[in-house]
């Protein structure tokens, strides 16, 4: 159906190790703050991640061929945080205190340049799932809504 905006879904599990630890608070403070997630060498966790892409579906019948976004990923995300501790070991997460909200918002400027570059599409959400039970979406600077 030419034309019609659909929004298209990739989603990916890793596993990563973080620390919350906000510098201006004391000892206290972050452990009351930030919990089991303040423990001092950190600890794991088993994300998911979903970006999804919006845009019209085309002649092909497609909004952007799920190949190439997982592809795009896979390589510019998943790549670079699996089985990483994200305080040490992600330069695009450096010097942010690695919630799954700074996550998102880090995983959205790292590959919204690469989906725009697809006629037609907009990346529409990120959302990061730290658990079953707890996720968080980003849907891009606030300034463009
Ligand atoms: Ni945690």
């Amino acid at each position: 159906m030419q034309g019609e905006i659909v929004e298209i879904t990739h989603a990916q599990e890793f596993s990563a190790s973080h620390r919350l630890h906000h510098p201006d608070l004391s000892p206290e403070e972050n452990r009351e703050l930030y919990g089991v997630c303040n423990n001092p060498n950190g600890h794991g966790h088993n994300y998911v991640v979903e970006v999804t892409v919006r845009g019209r579906v085309d002649p092909t019948g497609m909004v952007m061929d799920l190949n190439r976004l997982r592809d795009i990923v896979i390589e510019r995300l998943i790549r670079r945080v699996d089985h990483k501790h994200l305080n040490h070991d992600v330069p695009f997460l450096e010097g942010t205190v690695p919630t799954a909200e700074n996550v998102a918002i880090a995983f959205w400027r790292e590959i919204e340049p690469e989906i725009e570059a697809f006629r037609g599409c907009s990346l529409y959400r990120i959302r990061v799932c730290e658990s079953r039970s707890n996720r968080v979406d980003y849907m891009g600077p606030s300034r463009k809504r």
